[in-house]
């Protein structure tokens, strides 16, 4: 491949999206870095406060459904790979509220699609003439960044791979699962070389506090604040902290195949309520209080509707052949994540005001 790539980024404000983001510029000052976000509710300039000044990056203000605002990009940029992050990403917002999931996950997607064809010139004859050859001689990427929850749920025993029928049972993944669906039939139908990934649940730094562990890490830095567990707290999910994930988009990009189904997953899996305890522990040591204070606060409370019982992953064939592997064991990475969330109490203040105790008070009062 060449050296010098330009690379859209969708999503780019938000959590996994300003990682990936920092870890390209930063990592790749030969590439150009254009990071295009709506900034809704979930997305937040603040992530990448270091790095805005870095001459290989640059940010567009843009919906993924404004396709003149994404013609101009792609006119102006050129861009030869798109990582797509964009999207509306949290399970209990598409339960109370799911158009706006079908609008940016859907049609947001297929509007990116559509422009990006457009400029890469990808046609019916492109995807023949891949057929014919049985790769894409291009070099453009579109890397279409997807979740495990696109399988459904599992019982006690089994892992999701890439051979794992789609089951999607949320309004959230049901619209994800679309998502991947469209990606491939753009690959399949004008050659476009789509990549697509499906990730287990990730964690870190810049994680908007609506999700689990940013969520119980403020509940119980507050101190006064209940730590909301949904019916039994018996529910699995396969955790991997967030640079792992970006490591396994970037091997992808870099070692991918068009065409190609990668899956990511930390070979962690936590039931709710342990992780929950863990994370009181590590807070109570971390906050000079007796073992066992924090827990105090756990309440188990009304669950999820339709709540998946279990996500894991076998990530084997990305193991083998992107020769990616996770690098941080659980307890450490949790460690340094509640450190972060501890060192950036204004962060946390700043993204739970407003809008967002609007929400927080109708979802979990009287829940
Ligand atoms: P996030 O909610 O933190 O960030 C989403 C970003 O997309 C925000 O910056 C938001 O402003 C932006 N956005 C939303 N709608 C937009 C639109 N219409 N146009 C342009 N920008 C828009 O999400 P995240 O957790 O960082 O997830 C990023 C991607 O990774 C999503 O596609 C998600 O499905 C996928 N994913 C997430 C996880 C996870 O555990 N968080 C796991 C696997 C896959
Ligand atoms: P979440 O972080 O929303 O991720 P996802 O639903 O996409 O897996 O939730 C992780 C798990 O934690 C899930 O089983 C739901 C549960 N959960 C709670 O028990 N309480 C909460 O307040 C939240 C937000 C989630």
């Amino acid at each position: 491949m060449n050296d010098r790539r330009n690379i859209l980024v969708t999503g780019g404000a938000g959590f996994i999206g300003s990682h990936l983001v920092r870890h390209l510029v930063k990592q790749y000052p030969e590439y150009k870095i254009i990071n295009l976000d709506k900034l809704t509710y979930a997305g937040n300039l603040e992530n990448l406060r270091d790095i805005e000044e870095a001459e290989n990056y640059r940010f567009v203000k843009a919906d993924i459904n404004d396709a003149d605002a994404l013609d101009a990009v792609f006119g102006a940029e050129a861009p030869d790979a798109v990582f797509h992050l964009a999207a509306e990403s949290h399970v209990d917002r598409s339960i109370e509220a799911p158009l706006a999931f079908i609008d940016t996950n859907i049609r947001g997607t297929a509007n990116l699609l559509h422009i990006c064809r457009k400029h890469w010139q990808t046609d019916a004859s492109t995807a023949s003439l891949q057929a014919e050859k049985g790769a894409v001689e291009n070099e453009k990427r579109f890397i279409h960044v997807s979740t495990d929850e696109v399988f459904g749920s599992l019982g006690d025993q089994g892992l999701f791979d890439e051979e794992t029928r789609y089951d999607p049972r949320s309004p959230y993944s049901a619209s994800k699962a679309a998502s991947d669906h469209l990606a491939r039939a753009w690959q399949h139908t004008y050659g476009m070389p789509v990549i697509v990934t499906n990730c287990s649940n990730n964690y870190g730094s810049y994680q908007f506090p609506e999700k689990l562990i940013p969520l119980m890490i403020r509940n119980i830095l507050k101190g006064d604040q209940q730590l909301p567990v949904y019916g039994q707290g018996l529910n699995v999910r396969d955790w991997l902290l967030v640079d792992d994930h970006v490591s396994g988009l970037v091997a992808a990009f870099h070692n991918g195949k068009p065409g190609e189904t990668y899956c990511f997953g930390g070979d962690n899996e936590w039931k709710n309520i342990d992780l929950v305890k863990k994370l009181c522990e590590i807070m109570d040591d971390k906050l000079g209080r007796a073992r066992g204070t924090s827990a105090q606060q756990i309440r188990f409370v009304k669950d999820r509707a339709g709540h998946d019982l279990r996500y894991a992953i076998d990530a084997q064939k990305a193991k083998d052949e992107l020769n990616w592997m996770p690098s941080q064991d659980f307890e450490s990475g949790l460690r340094l994540t509640v450190d972060w969330y501890l060192s950036n109490t204004d962060w946390l203040e700043a993204v739970t005001s407003g809008s967002y105790l609007d929400y927080y008070n109708r979802h979990y009062t009287n829940r």
